[in-house]
């Protein structure tokens, strides 16, 4: 694959302020069409997509499941048009083109999505913050404890095969997998699930406690919501898209439900008395995600997990992260991994900020793939730096388009 590259992820913010008068000009110009060719396009495609995917799909996305609600008395209101997360505002750049209507446009995102190019996804790296006040140590530890538990429930060991073995043909995989040395596709997926259904919570947290505070202050929340939630948008997003590859069990279920309903409410608490603690605790987080994340890549490469050797990416992920259509599940954890990095990146420059005052810097433009993936995160007087150099290129592009239109 050459490139993943549809546009550049700076000034990706900016974009969005267009976002109302493009879509207004579009529905304007196509008042009945477009509501009519999403409808149709929507179910035929859906359909041929359903074909291909594995019997062990997500049960929301088995073709009888969804035959049986398409043809329910109860229709699900919205359900069925292409684009059900809403618009995005690529879609509407050509406003000549009927998008919905073009089935080589696919996907559509209310929020904004991150798109990658092929290098941005190598930059990444696995880099940690020391930490330094009570309340970072208290993080770190408690991520490290959180770690050990989670690695025995999952029977995961970082254990680097030795390169003589890496040699030889064929490796002995199953062997290694028995001394458990080496994780089984099964039990990647399983870690994946139970760790991204943990993930989602802390932006939704954040978003909402940020913003139940704006309103009882009746302040502006300087940028920080939008942020928090699109975390949270993005982690689903790469719990959804595990979940196209495998059924999780009863016991995941319970899991799960279980994690939930603990992790929430000691995050919500911990949000409530000390952000700058919650957002440290998630920065720590990410840093063992993009860990993780890189373990499976490395083995990946390695054809130590052979059952996804070529394995096509799944429908949703070529959407979500506008990958190529014949993107593999290699593309996808490496998107997913880069994205873990831009969640370390932030949260541990915001845990550095002044929480009550400060404005979010990456409200306007995010930092540069690149920084994201190789830093741990930005100083305060870095941020402040970072956001004074990104308003005054806004200010300087805008002026110039002034000038040229007159
Ligand atoms: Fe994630
Ligand atoms: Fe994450």
């Amino acid at each position: 694959m050459s490139t993943l590259a549809i546009r550049s992820t700076t000034l990706m913010r900016s974009t969005h302020l267009c976002r109302p008068i493009l879509l207004q000009a579009q529905l304007l110009h196509h008042p009945i069409g477009i509501a009519s060719s999403s409808r149709s396009f929507s179910v035929s495609a859906r359909r041929s997509i359903q074909k291909d995917e594995p019997r062990q799909a997500s049960l929301a996305l088995q073709s009888d499941v969804r035959e049986k609600e398409e043809h329910s008395k109860n229709k699900i209101v919205g359900g069925e048009g292409k684009g059900v997360e809403g618009p995005h505002y690529q879609d509407q750049v050509p406003l000549a083109t009927d998008t919905l209507a073009d089935e080589s446009i696919t996907g559509a995102w209310t929020m904004m999505n991150p798109i990658y190019t092929e290098s941005e996804l190598d930059t990444v790296k696995v880099v940690g913050r020391t930490p330094v006040t009570i309340g970072d140590k208290a993080a770190h530890r408690t991520v490290k404890f959180l770690r050990k538990a989670f690695d025995v429930l999952t029977a995961y060991k970082a254990v680097p095969i030795p390169q003589s073995v890496l040699k030889q043909n064929p490796i002995p995989i199953a062997e290694l997998r028995a001394k458990g040395q080496l994780l089984s596709h099964h039990k990647w997926l399983f870690r994946f699930i139970l760790l991204e259904s943990i993930a989602g919570v802390p932006g939704m947290v954040g978003g909402t406690l940020r913003h139940l505070r704006s309103m009882r202050l009746l302040r502006r929340d300087g940028g920080w919501i939008h942020t928090l939630l699109e975390e949270a948008e993005n982690e689903r997003m790469h719990l959804l898209t595990f979940m196209t590859m495998a059924q999780p069990t009863v016991f995941t279920r319970a899991l799960v439900l279980a994690a939930q309903g603990v992790f929430y409410n000691a995050f919500f608490l911990t949000y409530l008395f000390s952000p700058k603690t919650a957002h440290r605790f998630v920065g720590a987080l990410e840093e063992e995600a993009v860990r993780t994340y890189t373990h499976c890549i490395e083995d990946m490469e390695n054809g130590l997990i052979p059952e996804w050797n070529d394995v096509p990416a799944p429908r949703i992920a070529i959407d979500y992260w506008r990958l190529p259509t014949d993107a593999k599940l290699l593309d996808v954890i490496r998107a997913v991994r880069a994205d873990e990095a831009t969640h370390r990146f932030v949260n541990h420059s915001l845990a550095n900020l002044d929480q009550k005052k400060d404005f979010n810097p990456f409200a306007l433009v995010e930092a540069n793939a690149q920084t994201r993936g190789e830093k741990w995160g930005f100083t305060r007087q870095e941020s402040a730096d970072f956001a004074k150099q990104q308003q005054q290129k806004l200010m300087e592009a805008s002026k110039q388009k002034h000038i040229a239109s007159h």
